[in-house]
């Protein structure tokens, strides 16, 4: 440690900050599955996984993938669909399907190890700057500071940052800042108890200042009437809402689903034909549009099966529901299948598509969510 390291005072962050924060932390820390022993495998999944769902939504998941995909090689060798099955319900697909692509990508190149430098992480498919300084460190014990949500949060408060945590000047402030003060050889410990004061004390709306072990360093809780109000953040915008018609289509104790594109909201996962009602058309108007641009078919009667409503992160939906007589023939193609109820435990569906499953009677499609 440097000098000015040592005594801390050019970043505002005292180094007894780093003392009173890891000795709460050793007695506070939780013992989440992907902490027990430090693979640099399974820190990778749980960052990942971690990168926008909360600890405790997180934990079934993290459980379930890293028992059926216990290696990197394990994950590359699986399909594109069966990675997708395991993250179902966890929102943010592109995560599931950039992890497996980064997996292939570690076994082509580099006999299925992680690179144990940031530079090296931040090379593989959908590793950022956060999840690289994250497995960094508390894979690799690499002295880097690694701040997501709930750090820059605490960082923020800590030191009385006032500019929007979402700028990236503001958090690689943040993160030398807190470089200042962290002790090299306790790297790992000191991100993961910054993330945990923000999970458990230092929480966005209502902070615990009163049992905080840090509250007498923090810049915010010392200065401020109201500490909550750091970090500053830009007036949310709302989310889009979505007006859309799905036909079920079904033959023989069959259901008609078709696989979304790739790239984009939900890709690679399984849903009923459909889409968007179009201003002045009917529901029942845009599902025979639907079936007509993305099956060439005309149905005979529609009947209404009910509206099912699902909010995900980013846009709610109401789905108005149908149900088709016979269309005529419509054959498979490699984005549209005639799926069997155990085709439905196998294939990646989005929520809403689960809600409707269920709305009609069909059995729980494989979702963690769905078995608990
Ligand atoms: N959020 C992101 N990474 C985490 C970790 N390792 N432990 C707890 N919360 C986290």
């Amino acid at each position: 440690m440097s000098p000015a390291r040592r005594a801390g005072t050019s970043s505002g962050v005292s180094p007894r900050l780093a003392y009173d924060l890891l000795r709460w932390f050793g007695t506070h820390r939780r013992p989440l599955p992907w902490r027990s022993a430090r693979d640099p495998y399974r820190v990778w999944v749980s960052e990942v996984l971690l990168q926008q769902t909360r600890v405790e939504q997180a934990r079934p998941y993290f459980e379930r993938f890293v028992r059926r995909f216990p290696t990197v090689r394990a994950l590359a060798r699986a399909s594109e669909a069966e990675v997708l099955k395991f993250w179902q319900g966890a929102g943010y697909y592109g995560r599931a399907r950039r992890l497996r692509q980064a997996a292939r990508v570690l076994v082509r190149d580099q006999e299925g190890r992680l690179p144990s430098t940031v530079e090296g992480l931040e090379r593989l498919p959908g590793v950022g700057p956060y999840t690289a300084r994250a497995v960094a460190s508390l894979a690799f014990g690499l002295p880097v500071v690694a701040l997501e949500a709930n750090g820059l949060r605490v960082a923020a408060r800590w030191t009385r940052e006032e500019g929007l945590v979402s700028s990236a000047a503001v958090r690689s402030r943040l993160e030398s800042r807190l470089a200042s003060v962290l002790p090299d050889e306790r790297a790992a410990d000191f991100n993961e108890a910054v993330m945990e004061l923000g999970e458990t004390i230092c929480t966005a709306a209502a902070p615990r200042c009163g049992i905080c072990p840090v509250a007498r360093h923090c810049r915010a809780r010392r200065e401020l009437e109201d500490p909550a109000t750091l970090p500053r953040v830009p007036a949310a915008r709302r989310r889009p809402h979505v007006r859309a018609a799905v036909v079920v289509l079904e033959r023989k104790g069959r259901l008609l689903l078709q696989r979304r594109p790739s790239s984009g909201l939900l890709g690679g996962l399984w849903e009923f034909p459909g889409g968007k009602i179009e201003p002045g058309e009917t529901p029942e108007q845009a599902a025979r549009r639907e079936l007509r641009e993305e099956l060439g078919v005309e149905p005979g009667t529609l009947s209404s099966a009910g509206i099912v409503r699902h909010g995900y992160s980013h846009f709610t939906v109401e789905l108005h529901v149908f149900r088709a007589g016979n269309p005529g023939p419509v054959g498979p193609t490699p984005t549209r299948r005639w799926a069997t109820p155990k085709d439905l435990e196998r294939l990646p569906l989005p929520r809403a598509t689960e809600k409707i499953l269920s709305s009609l009677g069909w059995p729980a499609h494989g979702s963690v969510r769905g078995k608990r």
